[in-house]
């Protein structure tokens, strides 16, 4: 059976445009040559054994296949590539959302002890199970618009107990699911209670015993510190990055979320494959980041539009030439929502990127942004058949501009309907 499921053949016809179509994918794009988006008008698509056979114009349309469907009027793109989430967490936060709308700001709440800490609380409280069965419905949500691969940090544990087991949960999802899934650890994300007046212990914590563990068991891919005046110092950073390279971890930053403080030359420094956040960026940042091309810069444009913040520079940032990507931030705090399709919007609306731009953000330089890039993040032959087929939309700019509505219709990951 199995066998016969792999020979099947999967033929997408008549499509409207495929989007994105790009073989060569070896360097992430340059902010620059971010303005352009390849396309095919009237196209087909083949799929085989989980991966993208063939595709081009109809006029070269295989006659046959094992199944076929329609796409007329329908563009099919490749899956949103959600670089930088936290979708494993216990419980909502609508009581700051709440404090925030009557005057408080997000770092006030954080300094009370509420924002992470209230979320490491009720991370320890939970169990594991429980945890799962949510974070497994929640990617399901995101799956179901559009997102075919996912990064997933711990950093609500902050204790070796319980970063262990956020990172146990995101290797049970991988197990679950088509997905790519890529973990991230973040113990460095805030300065947890009992290391109030301690903040050289828990950094030990993390350097020595969090991260070997961590690495033994072969639990993260990527190690990431939130470099912030609420939370640590450049220096701090560096030695935490420092130590998950000594054990194989690949930096991604926050960085420059509130503060200009030396987050990205740190980062840099290490080669991080992404600095996130960069609502404040300076001159010398962008200099510093533009002679650092294969540090990706990630934008997170509904954390700034939550917190009724202001956003990133992206027009700045891809005319330095920077490669930029777009990703959802999904967490409790600052982002409730994993909506691939409104961070497009946002960067449109919001940071000027143009459709085009913020599509090669959301896609490949996604991919870049977690090392997929051989894999997914384009329509190109032998890549995972991971895309989506949209409804019937007049053109991509349609997707931006339709911010509140569901245009994707079908998603296949790995060549399956989800
Ligand atoms: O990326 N800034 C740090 N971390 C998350 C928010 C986490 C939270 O508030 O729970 C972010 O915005
Ligand atoms: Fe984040």
């Amino acid at each position: 059976m199995l066998f016969l499921y792999f020979m099947r053949k999967i033929l997408i016809k008549n499509i409207k445009t495929l989007v994105q179509n790009r073989e060569h994918t070896d360097k992430p794009l340059g902010g620059r040559q971010m303005a352009e988006l390849p396309t095919i008008n009237n196209a087909f698509l083949l799929i085989q054994n989980g991966k993208i056979d063939d595709f081009g114009d109809m006029q070269n349309c295989p006659a046959t296949a094992d199944e076929t469907i329609d796409a007329t009027g329908k563009m099919v793109f490749p899956c949103w590539c959600d670089s930088h989430t936290h979708l494993v967490f216990a419980a909502t936060r609508e009581g700051e959302f709440v404090d925030r709308i009557k005057g408080l700001t997000y770092q006030e709440i954080a300094r009370r002890g509420g924002g992470i800490l209230n979320s490491a609380q009720r991370l320890r409280d939970t169990p594991e199970e429980l945890l799962l069965e949510d974070a497994y419905a929640r990617l399901q949500e995101i799956i179901r618009q559009g997102t075919g691969a996912i990064e997933i940090k711990s950093g609500y544990g902050l204790t070796l107990e319980s970063e262990l087991k956020m990172l146990r949960i995101i290797r049970e999802l991988k197990g679950m699911s088509d997905a790519t899934i890529k973990a991230t650890f973040l113990g460095a994300h805030a300065l947890p209670p009992e290391f109030k007046d301690n903040r050289k212990g828990y950094i030990d914590l993390i350097i020595n015993e969090m991260i070997p563990r961590i690495a033994d068991e072969n639990l993260a891919d990527y190690c990431d510190v939130f470099c912030e005046k609420v939370a640590f110092t450049p220096e701090e950073t560096e030695r935490i990055i420092e130590t998950g390279l000594k054990y194989g971890l690949p930096p991604k930053i926050h960085t420059n979320q509130f503060n200009s403080m030396g987050g990205i030359q740190a980062a840099i420094r290490h080669n991080a494959l992404s600095v996130d956040h960069l609502e404040v960026v300076n001159d010398a940042e962008i200099a510093a980041l533009q002679a650092a091309p294969k540090t990706i810069a990630t934008l997170l444009p509904s954390a700034p539009f939550f917190l009724n913040d202001h956003y990133p520079p992206a027009r700045k940032l891809m005319d330095a030439d920077i490669p930029v990507a777009l990703a959802t931030d999904f967490n409790p705090g600052s982002s409730p929502s994993g909506k691939m399709s409104f961070v497009i919007s946002l960067a449109c609306i919001k940071m000027q990127m143009t459709p085009e731009e913020a599509i090669n953000a959301a896609t490949l330089n996604g991919a870049f942004a977690i090392d997929c890039q051989q894999d997914i993040g384009s329509i190109a032959r032998g890549k995972s058949a991971n895309f989506f087929i949209t409804k019937k939309i007049s053109s991509i700019a349609q997707l931006p501009y339709s911010f509140g509505s569901d245009l994707v219709e079908q998603v296949f990951i790995q060549g399956k309907k989800t």
